[in-house]
């Protein structure tokens, strides 16, 4: 199939260029490059055999992305491209909601002008808010707490409805748990610019001195060693994820929503133990205040993406850990 994938540049984007092309699919790729680079595109096309097209743009530029469209005769689009950092949305909601929730009018306005009927879209276990029960499951409760996760729900909600006034149309919102991990290649990764909100690419500037040593937010959850959980989930088992859910939509049509975790939760001490092992680096760290907005644990039940996908994730903490090292290393060498 001929996919628009926007975003693709970015670091879990570049990832499911690589599964896509790697299946058999030509990748079409619109990124604005605010928050990835140019140089992904050649390193997707070294560990593929083949280089995907690049158009660099907005996604939500009507008449250019419709162009992309209909040039390229788009069968399917992978909707990844946003801004995606928690903190930054509640200092600057009005430009998350702007780029993203305005960025994904414009791609829908162009996918029904040129009748793509095939959607999967990329959201965030954020919706949820503070769990109320685990794991997690997608009839959860949606008590969203900042402007990205409510970003990413307006954008669920606006497919709901579009879903409805277009029966033959298919969607699937994938609810992102927390991705970490790198190809096995090294050659594509988490790489942020400036400092790292998340905690793996913090804890891999620890390990090759980048950063003296990892601020732990919180030692005082209800959580077995008082640091917090989360549901961690290689990248590839996440992109592999995003091609069992455009499988799935050639069958099937409606409004979908899945999780995307491996059912499994690891504290921030069990990480940072996990990583030195595969690193053989030590990661200094000093227990600090807990950070604004965080929840003491969270993870995700998975059942229905490997009920109705036939996916599930395979690989792991160690392989996480060991590609994020392995991705690091090499940029440390470049
Ligand atoms: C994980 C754990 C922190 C950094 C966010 C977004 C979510 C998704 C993934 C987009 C927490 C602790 C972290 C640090 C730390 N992004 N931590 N020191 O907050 O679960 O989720 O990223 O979809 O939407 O909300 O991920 O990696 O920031 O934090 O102790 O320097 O690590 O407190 O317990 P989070 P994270």
């Amino acid at each position: 199939m001929n996919v628009l994938l926007t975003g693709g540049c970015g670091y879990i984007g570049s990832h499911v260029a690589v599964v896509l092309m790697s299946e058999g699919h030509d990748a079409v790729i619109v990124d604005n490059l605010s928050n990835s680079r140019r140089e992904v595109v050649d390193h997707i096309a070294q560990i593929v055999g083949r280089p995907p097209t690049f158009y660099q743009g907005d996604v939500g530029e009507f008449e250019f992305i419709r162009d992309v469209i209909r040039r390229h005769r788009i069968d399917s689009v992978i909707h990844l491209a946003g801004f995606k950092s928690v903190g930054e949305s509640v200092q600057r909601p009005l430009q998350y909601y702007q780029n993203n929730v305005c960025g994904a009018l414009g791609l829908l306005h162009a996918m029904e002008a040129e009748s793509v009927s095939s959607l999967v879209f990329s959201s965030s276990a954020t919706i949820y808010g503070d769990p109320q029960y685990l794991p997690v499951d997608e009839a959860h409760p949606q008590h969203v707490i900042n402007a990205y996760g409510r970003s990413k729900l307006h954008i669920e909600d606006m497919l709901r409805d579009i879903c409805i006034s277009r029966p033959s149309l298919g969607v699937i919102c994938l609810r992102y748990f927390n991705p970490v991990g790198a190809h096995p290649s090294g050659l594509i990764g988490d790489r942020p610019n400036g400092i790292p909100n998340n905690l793996m690419p913090y804890v891999v500037q620890v390990a090759c001195g980048e950063r003296d040593f990892l601020s732990v937010f919180g030692g005082d959850y209800r959580t077995p060693d008082g640091t917090g959980v989360r549901d961690y989930i290689h990248v590839m088992d996440l992109a592999e994820g995003h091609v069992a859910a455009l499988n799935y939509l050639s069958t099937n049509n409606g409004w979908h929503a899945f999780n995307v975790g491996t059912g499994r939760g690891y504290s921030v001490l069990e990480m940072i133990r996990a990583f030195e092992g595969e690193s053989g680096r030590a990661i200094p760290y000093k227990i600090t205040a807990r950070r604004e907005g965080d929840v003491a644990c969270s993870y995700a039940d998975i059942r229905a993406a490997a009920l109705e996908l036939n996916w599930k994730a395979t690989r792991s903490l160690e392989d996480m850990c060991s590609s994020a090292w392995r991705f690091q290393s090499r940029l440390s060498k470049a």
